[in-house]
């Protein structure tokens, strides 16, 4: 419906520039919560956080979480096929030491890329739609928290 196809358009023009916009989102979420930058170990020698940034590992990871967001834009009509994959996610994060509060952060550092991105694009329909489908997705992923 509607929702489904402010978040498809919308990701058509960002999905095409993943790591700039990926970077935009993860500069934020350090920026928000500094300490998560001790959780990718690769990191723990570089000078600045804009070092850290540029480091291929992490720049890695930040390809790697735009294409879990661009599956899950792809599987709108059917995010569940996802679940497993999800779960099973969620278990490394909790491996290497996220907390599943960060999320919440994380969802807010979304939440800034898309503003900084869209601009007069971003509205408020727009943005609960971005956050409908991203509280989905953690859901599946802290369920690897789970005993
Ligand atoms: C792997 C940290 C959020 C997707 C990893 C790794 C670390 C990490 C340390 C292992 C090393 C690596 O592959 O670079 C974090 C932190 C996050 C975060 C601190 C924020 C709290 C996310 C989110 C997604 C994601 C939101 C996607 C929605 C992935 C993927 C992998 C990964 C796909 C590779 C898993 C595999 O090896 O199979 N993450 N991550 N990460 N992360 Fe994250």
């Amino acid at each position: 419906e509607k929702e489904k196809e402010l978040i498809r358009v919308s990701w058509e023009s960002l999905g095409k520039n993943k790591v700039p916009h990926g970077v935009i989102m993860f500069s934020r979420l350090f920026e928000l919560e500094p300490a998560l930058l001790n959780l990718f170990h690769y990191n723990t020698n570089c000078g600045t956080i804009q070092d850290c940034l540029s480091s291929p590992e992490f720049l890695d990871h930040v390809t790697k979480v735009m294409l879990v967001i661009d599956a899950a834009v792809s599987h709108l009509d059917n995010l569940h096929t996802l679940e497993d994959f999800l779960l099973n996610l969620g278990k490394k994060h909790q491996a290497v030491g996220v907390n599943t509060q960060s999320f919440a952060v994380v969802g807010e550092s979304l939440l800034y890329m898309l503003q900084c991105s869209l601009g007069q694009g971003y509205t408020a329909p727009l943005r609960q739609a971005w956050l409908n489908m991203y509280t989905i997705v953690v859901a599946a992923m802290s369920r690897g928290w789970a005993k």
